[in-house]
């Protein structure tokens, strides 16, 4: 049987997502110490850009399923010294239930695939950031109900987590106001399959109006550090801070896939404030991808 991999939201039916997700809220809820469906299973991690949360989520996840996980650094392994992608997809993926990879390029993820006889997950790369999307859905699900219909704004930097919103909207049939500057766009090939779904704005504000959810993203993400202070300038307009938030719709929820920039990218009052969602989004990362390790592993 062919494994399936999770490198984009496309990779699943919206119906599939869906249920995922209401898998995620439903392990939260009725946590089992004894339920260890990946027993003897061993996730291979693979991290060419720092993590905090995706480590962290994936590695707890495994283990909670009775499973376990282990974190490859291209600096130690034979990754790093130039051993092709198609040896090393072969050969992790002969040893290994799942492997989830972080990298820069998103070809790599997409080859290691196509090499795997086991899933592979996309853990982030310049281009897409999925498993952060499920942890946001759980979150708008959790604690405003389906999202389907509903307006969400995009402040700032067109990039991964953009991206993945854009594939969001698809799969989960939401309207995404979008307010970029000019030349920080989100991909145009991304965007044109979204095009019912997708509507650009110049300010902030007008992006935010009535949005029941306002997501906003480092202004410079890993491996564009040099070019922060170019940013800096080029985002100056669209910090999400109060007046933002106001614009909304007043039950509107703040999300921030963190780690965040407080004063640039949004107002402190903002994030530590009572429509700020980011710690629940943040755990939610644990549960929805447990939700995701059992559909892709135990099929
Ligand atoms: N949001 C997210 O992916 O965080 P990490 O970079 O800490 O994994
Ligand atoms: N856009 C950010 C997301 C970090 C989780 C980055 O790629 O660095």
């Amino acid at each position: 049987m062919q494994p399936r991999h999770f490198i984009s939201l496309l990779d699943l039916s919206s119906q599939e997502l869906r249920d995922l997700i209401h898998r995620a809220i439903d392990l939260k809820n009725n946590r089992n110490p004894d339920f260890q469906p990946l027993k003897g299973k061993v996730l291979a991690m693979v991290f060419e850009k720092s993590s905090t949360r995706t480590r962290i989520s994936f590695e707890a996840g495994m283990v909670q399923f009775g499973g376990s996980a282990i974190f490859l650094s291209p600096r130690d392994t034979q990754l790093g010294r130039g051993e092709p992608l198609e040896d090393s997809a072969k050969v992790i993926s002969s040893m290994v239930d799942c492997i989830m990879l972080r990298t820069h390029a998103h070809d790599t993820v997409t080859t290691f695939a196509q090499h795997s006889r086991v899933p592979v997950i996309n853990g982030l790369t310049d281009l897409l950031h999925p498993c952060q999307l499920l942890a946001d859905m759980q979150t708008y699900f959790e604690l405003r109900g389906d999202i389907q219909g509903k307006t969400v704004a995009w402040i700032g930097d067109g990039n991964n987590m953009c991206h993945s919103y854009i594939n969001a909207a698809r799969q989960f049939d939401f309207k995404l106001n979008i307010a970029s500057p000019a030349d920080y766009r989100p991909l145009q090939s991304i965007v044109d399959p979204a095009a019912d779904r997708v509507a650009f704005f110049n300010s902030p504000i007008h992006a935010a109006h009535n949005a029941d959810l306002i997501v906003t993203d480092v202004w410079a993400s890993m491996g564009q550090e040099s070019e922060q202070k170019k940013r800096e300038f080029a985002f100056r307009d669209f910090q999400v801070n109060t007046e933002v938030m106001q614009a909304a719709h007043p039950d509107a929820l703040f999300m921030h896939c963190l780690p965040a920039h407080r004063g640039e990218e949004v107002e402190a009052a903002v994030i530590d404030g009572p429509q700020s969602a980011v710690f629940p989004e943040a755990e939610n990362r644990l549960h929805a991808q447990k939700a995701l390790l059992e559909f892709l592993i135990c099929r």
